[in-house]
């Protein structure tokens, strides 16, 4: 029997092209990873009426995402086409972004995906194994020729867009220069606690559309933000408007025109985020929000070295927007 759709239609953005994204999204990046446990978890948020979910090859979460898509197909709670996937070129796949996408989507089962990105502007080399590389592992990045095979894989429709993500004003304004086709989102992180500003000005008036990932703060994380949901500030707007400081995270990257990958396994949890759209903040509240410390988590610290790495420091990565 046919389960259930949810009645919710979740909000979207149009994206420059290749259809539209949805406004909440799913993010899988978690470890250690139990796939079965997963799988029924996206199951669950896709009743609830998550209809972006957010992967990457690096996550190893593919295959859940693929077989929970799979099983919500089967059950008719939606069609391929209500659902939004993105994910990701890892570093060592520089070299061949086809094969990579094609791995991609044997893994997840589909025969496209919405949105595929580079992941982080780095170039390893094709045998690094471990997300933190080794000093000889990092190669010299080409920008152009990864871009041009990225393209490629929007003309052989194996993904109806292709987009970049943690790439600072520079490096988008750059890829902007030469790009036959323009990367439609560019993911990054943005929270309550670093607000992107000047990106996202860059991202409006170039058309590119802004998704936040750790939008909580990655609490979960050993280098994520504790204090983000406990935040006295957060607090108060919460309770204000009968609101959890959660849904007040989420719904303040809504109202600054990009959307979120938030992660949650919990059912209560994925509840709760998606009724952050019923919140509505205002004036007062987004001036509050401004007087929050920034403090960037996801430094990429790991990708940064003084002899092997293009990038000396993080200020060279982020291009000084740190
Ligand atoms: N492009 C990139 O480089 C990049 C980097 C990092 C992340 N991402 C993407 O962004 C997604 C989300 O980022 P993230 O996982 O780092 O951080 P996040 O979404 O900010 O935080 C996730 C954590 O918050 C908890 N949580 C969820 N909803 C909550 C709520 N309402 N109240 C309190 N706690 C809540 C989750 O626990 P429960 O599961 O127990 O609810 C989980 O531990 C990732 O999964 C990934 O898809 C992309």
């Amino acid at each position: 029997m046919a389960e259930e759709s949810s009645e919710r239609e979740i909000m979207r953005r149009k994206l420059s092209y290749g259809g539209s994204i949805p406004l909440l999204g799913l993010g899988t990046f978690t470890y250690p990873i139990d796939g079965d446990s997963m799988e029924a978890s996206i199951i669950k948020a896709i009743k609830i009426g998550y209809r972006h979910l957010d992967t990457a090859s690096l996550y190893g979460s593919e295959e859940a995402v693929g077989k929970a898509i799979k099983k919500a197909i089967a059950n008719k709670i939606v069609k391929r086409e209500d659902i939004f996937v993105t994910t990701k070129l890892w570093c060592n796949e520089h070299h061949d972004p086809l094969s990579a996408l094609n791995s991609s989507l044997k893994r997840l089962g589909l025969e496209y995906v919405d949105s595929y990105m580079i992941h982080w502007l780095v170039k390893l080399k094709p045998w690094a194994s471990d997300m933190v590389p080794k000093e000889d592992e990092f190669d010299e990045l080409d920008l152009e020729t990864t871009w041009n095979h990225m393209e490629k894989c929007v003309d052989l429709g194996l993904t109806k867009t292709i987009g970049v993500s943690n790439f600072s004003s520079k490096k988008l304004l750059h890829l902007l220069d030469f790009a036959s086709l323009p990367p439609a989102v560019n993911q990054v992180e943005m929270h309550l606690m670093w607000r992107q500003r000047k990106l996202r000005e860059v991202c409006s008036s170039k058309n590119v559309h802004v998704t936040a990932y750790s939008p909580l703060g990655s609490p979960w994380n050993p280098y994520g933000l504790k204090n983000l949901l406990q935040h006295p500030i957060v607090h108060s707007i919460a309770s204000k408007h009968e609101a959890t400081p959660a849904q007040v995270a989420l719904r303040w990257i809504l109202s600054m025109g990009a959307s979120a990958v938030v992660k949650s396994f919990n059912e209560s949890r994925l509840e709760e985020n998606m009724a952050s759209f019923a919140l509505k903040l205002d004036e007062q509240d987004l001036q509050e929000i401004d007087k929050l410390e920034e403090k960037k988590m996801a430094t990429g610290e790991f990708l940064v070295n003084a002899t092997t790495s293009q990038y000396k420091n993080i200020q060279e990565l982020w291009d000084g927007e740190i």
